[in-house]
């Protein structure tokens, strides 16, 4: 009891006399407004040293063999999935088709809602035409019309994908689709017809062989013709290509803190019909080092894109679209996360 009164009393510093002190307003406010200044100050600091320092480093990149992983969000406000066609093909121009990808298209509708409850899984290469009808019940042997297109290699067609195919190779445009049997027994114009005035999101990821390349979303079934990749866009007129697009979210690979994805929220609206956009993308492999030691590979880029109007006629390059065309950088950044 004794040494708590002691410590009671015990002050380290000498004060003045009662009679000494003046007790005024503005000695007060300086008081105050000092003391809040120190804790705003006190605050700040601390904050300051428990923010992490990130280190960039430059190496030269020597991994091989990864896989490249490309996160895609895209939405077309007047290019309706059944239309719309998702190649990714290397620099070679050879087709990616063994690309693992997880790709789904989701119908919108006019004010951008969607359609369906569930998102259809695209297939690579083709504008899906869908199939609502079992094909198994018809005779496998049977040999159908082409309606005067029949060439030596396609003398029969089956399907309406064999109908267009034989007027595509005759140049002929595929028109009436309603007047061809195998079409109709298809949906196809119903279709077609259907999602008219619709618009399509396009989202999931593709992963590919780590070397340039490129991928697009374009109107119209895709093919290779002679070693060339061209789009059919027989089946609906070029005045009616609206390429207009939004981009959500492109990435190549995970996120880390800090990353900025130049193409996120990119709304582009197509003053023509039919234009061509290509985006150059420079990907510079990136990994991140946090404090925990947890290591994430991922990639940053930079873009520039070039847009005209294509408007398919022989001889002239380019089809109507969205193209992504990728190329890798030789140095790769290194970050460190750091406590200060
Ligand atoms: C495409 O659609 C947008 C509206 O989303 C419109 O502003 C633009 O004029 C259209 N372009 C063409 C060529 O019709």
């Amino acid at each position: 009891m004794d040494t708590l009164n002691k410590l009671k009393q015990f002050d380290a510093y000498p004060k003045t006399l009662e009679d000494f002190r003046v007790k005024t307003w503005g000695g007060a406010t300086v008081t105050i407004i000092s003391g809040v200044i120190m804790l705003i100050l006190f605050v700040s600091e601390l904050q300051y040293y428990l923010t992490k320092e990130v280190h960039p480093e430059l190496y030269v990149d020597t991994s091989r063999g990864d896989k490249l992983k490309i996160n895609i969000d895209v939405i077309f406000p007047h290019m309706p999935c059944a239309y719309l066609s998702i190649d990714a093909m290397d620099v070679a121009g050879e087709q990616q088709l063994d690309v693992e990808h997880n790709l789904f298209k989701q119908r919108l509708d006019k004010d951008l809602k969607p359609v369906t409850t569930e998102a259809e899984k695209h297939e690579m290469g083709g504008a899906d035409d869908g199939e609502t009808f079992d094909p198994s019940t018809l005779d496998p042997n049977r040999c159908e019309s082409c309606y005067g297109a029949e060439t030596e290699d396609l003398k029969c067609c089956n399907t309406c994908d064999d109908v267009r195919e034989a007027y595509r190779r005759r140049g002929w445009a595929f028109k009436n689709a309603d007047t061809i049997e195998q079409c109709k027994r298809e949906g196809f114009t119903q279709k077609m017809m259907e999602q008219k005035n619709e618009g399509c999101q396009v989202y999931g990821f593709l992963e590919v062989n780590k070397v340039a390349g490129n991928f697009h979303f374009a109107p119209g079934k895709s093919f290779q013709q002679s070693h060339v990749h061209v789009h059919d866009l027989q089946s609906f007129g070029l005045d009616n290509i609206n390429m207009t697009h939004l981009i959500k979210h492109l990435s190549f690979g995970k996120d880390y803190p800090g990353i900025v994805n130049p193409l996120d929220g990119a709304d582009v609206t197509a003053p023509q019909a039919s234009m061509m956009y290509q985006y150059f993308v420079k990907i510079v492999p990136t990994i991140y080092v946090k404090t925990d030691g947890e290591v994430v590979k991922t990639n940053q880029f930079s873009v520039t894109r070039h847009e005209k109007v294509a408007n398919g006629l022989i001889g002239d390059q380019g089809l109507p679209g969205v193209f992504v065309l990728y190329e890798l950088s030789p140095m790769m950044v290194k970050f460190t996360e750091k406590h200060r």
